[in-house]
């Protein structure tokens, strides 16, 4: 058997962690494993070749992709099919495991689908946007980046008491992954793009949790709009300095937690034993935290929604 890999969409931690177990899976099977330079735009150049397994070895517990990934969607460009098709038989490759968000786990799969490429899908983004799964790969990784930044944000919020912290992190228009972290964290507050606020609201808890603790937190979603305006009202509305860290591009690069290392091991071997067994199209899918293989496409679409439970408890609603 012969896989091709092929990253697509924005990375996220635990993706060389997973290529790394996969190359070992192979390797013990006398399997053969190349990867997709630039996601499907490489592939459909011919860009598939012999993934380095000393250099994946030393890049398993780091974020990023070594394979390198693209946003560009190749496939869905004329004459995409013949070229895959024609890449795939020039290489011999028997099937594609695929790493990637939302976007393309849901127009992705249904194309190779049609096209009768076989392909097993990881979801992997820091979002946990994900219709369908209540985990995707990266997710506790980026939560841990924001944890170690707040620790420092805490410490100087103790020592120089007095001041309101605002914490941005990605995540883009799904509030999933800063309600997780604020919710772990002990936040005062959290903005996500889904729920609404007024910011007199947001001005008096903040202001009370000054006065209670010494210093308050909120996290906000980046999807949420008009981040700039809100960060300079509310020192007008509470008179206290707000100080803001966007954890940025950072939080999406950061090291990998232990729980995606298993995760990305576990899904791995999922997809292995799916090849092996002769499935064509199926994703692996986290179902009340357990993982397990969807066979097929995922039909279920939409957006998905944070726990108000927990927004509401963060908020003190
Ligand atoms: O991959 C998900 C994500 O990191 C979002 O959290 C973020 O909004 C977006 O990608 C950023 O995309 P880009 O890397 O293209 O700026």
């Amino acid at each position: 058997m012969k896989t091709c890999i092929v990253v697509s969409g924005g990375d996220a931690p635990g993706i060389n962690a997973a290529i790394e177990c996969y190359l070992r899976l192979a390797r013990r099977h006398a399997d053969q494993v190349v990867g997709a330079q630039d996601g499907f735009q490489g592939l459909l150049a011919g860009h598939a070749r012999e993934i380095d397994r000393a250099a994946i070895s030393l890049l398993a517990g780091r974020g990023g992709s070594w394979l390198r990934s693209s946003r560009e969607p190749a496939l869905g460009k004329a004459g995409a099919r013949e070229k895959l098709l024609g890449v795939m038989r020039d290489h011999q490759i028997d099937n594609l495991l695929l790493f990637g968000g939302d976007g393309t786990i849901r127009t992705i799969m249904p194309l190779l689908e049609t096209w009768d490429v076989p392909c097993v899908a990881l979801p992997t983004t820091i979002d946990n946007d994900l219709a369908g799964s209540d985990y995707t790969l990266g997710h506790d990784s980026a939560c841990n980046y924001a944890f170690h930044t707040i620790n420092g944000i805490k410490a100087t919020a103790h020592a120089l008491p007095g001041r309101i912290f605002v914490v941005e992190t990605l995540g883009g228009d799904c509030g999933n992954l800063a309600l997780a972290v604020a919710y772990a964290s002990g936040a005062d507050a959290v903005l996500v793009p889904e729920y609404d606020f007024r910011l007199d609201w947001l001005a008096d808890r903040l202001n009370t949790a000054v006065a209670e603790n010494g210093a308050a937190l909120a996290v906000v979603c980046e999807g949420v709009k008009n981040i700039e305006r809100i960060v300079e009202e509310i020192p007008e509305l509470t008179g206290t300095r707000v100080r803001h860290s966007k954890l940025g591009h950072a939080q999406r690069g950061g090291d990998v937690s232990h729980h995606d290392r298993v995760v990305a091991r576990d899904m791995c071997r999922l997809a292995y034993d799916a090849f092996k067994s002769g499935v064509s199209t199926a994703t692996v899918i986290s179902v009340q935290g357990r993982l397990r293989l969807h066979i097929g496409t995922l039909s279920e679409g939409g957006r998905v929604q944070p726990d108000y439970d927990r927004y509401a408890f963060v908020n003190g609603l």
